[in-house]
Parts: C-alpha cells; sequence; structure tokens
C-alpha cells in the first residue's frame, strides 16, 4: 500500500471517527483494576454513563462488543422456551434474531420491508392476541444501521401498555445512544442494549445494558444459563466500583472523556448537530436524483442516511472506487440489501466541513464510477448549512 497523504475518512456508521482527546485521555499504562485508582475511574463512569441512557437504575458495561450485550439481554431476563417478540426492521434485527434461536427462545418476527421502523400497531395487535402472555419480550432495534431507519421506541412502549401485557421491553441503541435522543427511563424500556464505536466515539470493545426494576425482577427468574453475562456479580462489584473480572480499564479512560465531551457539548445540542446534518445529506442525495432508502420522515435515521442506487448499478463497486480515488470509507449494503445501497454514517465528532467532505467524495465518486446523477448535491448541502 502506498503513502496517502491526508486523514481517512471513516464515513461508515459506526465504528466512528476517534476524537483526539479520547485517544489522549486512553493513552496511560493500565491501572490496577483492583486498586484504589480504579474504584474512582468505576464509580465515575458507571454514575456518568447512566445520565446518557437517561436512567436513574443501574447500567452494566461489558468488555464486549454489542453482540455481547444483546446476548446479555436475553439470557438475563429469559428462560428456555420462552417467546420474544422481534421486528424484521433489518439486518441487525435479524441477527438479533438469529442470536436468540441460538440461545434456545422462539422467535416471532413481525415481518418488514426494511423501509420502515417497528410498527406499533402490530406490536399492539400481537400483544392483545396473546392473552395467555406467551410472549415474555418485545425486542426493538432503536436505530437500524442496516437501513437508516428509526424506531418509534416511545410509541412501541405505549403500544404495549394499551394491550395491557406484562411482557418486558428490550431496545438495542447500539448505534442511536448520544446521537438520537434517547430516553431510557421516560421510555419505559426494561433493557437498553448499546456500544462503545458509535455516537460514544470510542473504539470498539466495551457495551452497554442499562436495566429497569422489572429487568432485575425477572433476572431472579430467568433459567438461561450465563456466567460471563450475569448481572447479579457485575452489580454486586459495581457497588464499590469494581468489575467481577479484568475490565477494558483503557476504553473506561475513553469513557470518562466522551462522557465529559458529551455533556459539554449538552446532549440535546449533540441530537440537534446530528438532525441538522442527516438533513442536508438527505438533501443532497435528493439533488443527485437518488433515492433515500428509509421511505417514512418521522424515522429517518440522524445517525446514518443508506441511500439507494439506481437499477443495474453496484453500490460496492461505486464503495470501492471512491476508496480507492478518495480514501473514504462508506458503509456497504448488509443482507439482502448488499449492493443495492450504500450507507454514509454522519455520527459522532463530525462537524460541517466533515460532512461536506464526505458529500464532495460522494459527488465525484458517481461520476468516477458512472453512477447516473445531476450535479449539484454538494451545493445543496452547503446552502443548507450556511442557513442554518
Ligand atoms: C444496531 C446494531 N445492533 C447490533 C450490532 C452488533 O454490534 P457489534 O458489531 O458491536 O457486536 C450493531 C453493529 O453495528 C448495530 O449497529
Amino acid at each position: 500500500m502506498s503513502y496517502k497523504s491526508g486523514r481517512h475518512f471513516l464515513q461508515i456508521p459506526g465504528p466512528s471517527p476517534v476524537p483526539d482527546r479520547i485517544l489522549n485521555a486512553m493513552s496511560y499504562q493500565t491501572i490496577d483494576h483492583r486498586g484504589p485508582e480504579f474504584a474512582e475511574l468505576g464509580q465515575e463512569v458507571l454514575a456518568g454513563i447512566k445520565r446518557i441512557f437517561k436512567t436513574d437504575s443501574p447500567v452494566v458495561i461489558y468488555p464486549a462488543s454489542g453482540t455481547g450485550a444483546w446476548e446479555a439481554a436475553l439470557v438475563n431476563t429469559l428462560s428456555a422456551g420462552d417467546t420474544v417478540l422481534m421486528c424484521e426492521t433489518g439486518q441487525f434485527a435479524t441477527l438479533w434474531h438469529e442470536l436468540a434461536t441460538k440461545l434456545g427462545l422462539e422467535v416471532e418476527f413481525i415481518p418488514g420491508d426494511w423501509r420502515h421502523g417497528a410498527d406499533p400497531h402490530a406490536i399492539e395487535a400481537r400483544l392483545k392476541a396473546d392473552t395467555g402472555h406467551s410472549i415474555k419480550a418485545v425486542c426493538v432495534v432503536h436505530n437500524e444501521t442496516s437501513t437508516g431507519v428509526t424506531s418509534r421506541i416511545a410509541e412501541v412502549r405505549r403500544a404495549i401498555d394499551n394491550s395491557n401485557h406484562p411482557a418486558l421491553f428490550l431496545v438495542d441503541t447500539i448505534s442511536g445512544l448520544a446521537s438520537a435522543d434517547y430516553r431510557h427511563d421516560e421510555w419505559g424500556v426494561d433493557v437498553t442494549v448499546s456500544g462503545s464505536q458509535k455516537g460514544l466515539m470510542l473504539p470498539p470493545g466495551i457495551s452497554f445494558n442499562a436495566l429497569s426494576d422489572k429487568a432485575l425482577a425477572a433476572a431472579k427468574q430467568a433459567r438461561l444459563p450465563k456466567s460471563y453475562w450475569d448481572w447479579q456479580s457485575m452489580l454486586a462489584s459495581n457497588a464499590t466500583g469494581y468489575f467481577p473480572y479484568t475490565p477494558a480499564t483503557n476504553l473506561l479512560f475513553g469513557l470518562k472523556e466522551a462522557i465529559h465531551m458529551l455533556e459539554v457539548e449538552g446532549l440535546d445540542h449533540v441530537f440537534a448537530r446530528h438532525q441538522r446534518h442527516a438533513e442536508a445529506t438527505r438533501r443532497a442525495v435528493r439533488a443527485w436524483g437518488l433515492e433515500v432508502l428509509c421511505l417514512n420522515e418521522d424515522e429517518y435515521s440522524p445517525v446514518l442516511t443508506a441511500v439507494v442506487l439506481p437499477e443495474g448499478h453496484d453500490a460496492d463497486r461505486l464503495r470501492r472506487v471512491i476508496l480507492e480515488r478518495f480514501d473514504m470509507s462508506l458503509g456497504a449494503g448488509l443482507g439482502k440489501l448488499k449492493g443495492k445501497i450504500f450507507r454514509i454514517g454522519h455520527l459522532g465528532d463530525i462537524n460541517d466541513l466533515t460532512l461536506l467532505g464526505t458529500l464532495a467524495g460522494i459527488e465525484m465518486g458517481l461520476s468516477c464510477a458512472g453512477v447516473p446523477h445531476q450535479a449539484g448535491g454538494v451545493q445543496v448541502a452547503m446552502s443548507y448549512l450556511a442557513d442554518t
């Protein structure tokens, strides 16, 4: 590989670029995770992360990718043979479904077209029909990273309440947390799953379960085998700032800095910044004459935009041309969307000029790859950003 000047544009929808402040915060000697200095760090991040999830309940931090936290959410609350209701919003919902099936759960999958979020009406209707309460949990992906579509979590909560059903509510906001508005307590979520490598601007490697009293009560009855993921041993150690096994100490240094940065900017400002960049991106896509995958404007993701390529044009080839010519990584189409779409990540540590550089790389790439489009998307995004 020859030397490439300038910086690589990592515009996939996570992992997102890690700010220098976080890299610097992590570049210290690893400390004794059983010593007094660690307890201070542990207590600080365990308290701080609750503010990011907007919860007063405990948040468990695992040294694992998001998939581990998915598994943790299920094995701590459910027993073999339990039925869970999931919604086919895209590839990540499909993978969570597969994971649940491998654990011995029965999954009912409400079908979807990968262009809409979870349908609160369909959930309500299914729960109302479940008079025997065989469904033990409703599992929804908040920000479907494979499609750029969000699910309306507060409305799903209302659907569960309207049906008077006792099911737990489990939500994956692995790619939503700290980019899209999220309120664990207010929205009555029992377990929220998240990860480090998206809105929290950290490298991959830690993930989270935010809990509720109801989830903690369910954990006492849950019979799926667990050891590493067991909330009880985590919470017992966390009470004094420690972990039951070796934590990802340096990532926790980074998490402390990330929480600080998010709070200095202000979460509301962070969310508004993401919305504005997402809107500028969609305007550019439309000006190019291309289609945004998400069909419902109430469900547009502030984190990423998935763009549909015209029939007969391979999105992976376009991504390859852009990587080779302009040193920018864009997200691939996953699962059944492979080759049909590309995904623009506009999350985390980015500003107007980062976004405009990204859009410029795409507009040039469309020309280089011979994808039919109209020029001028970048200009439209520039005008929008200049005026707002
Ligand atoms: C919505 C969503 N869920 C789950 C995952 C899986 O997380 P991980 O790859 O960190 O295991 C991802 C990863 O991108 C995701 O975006």
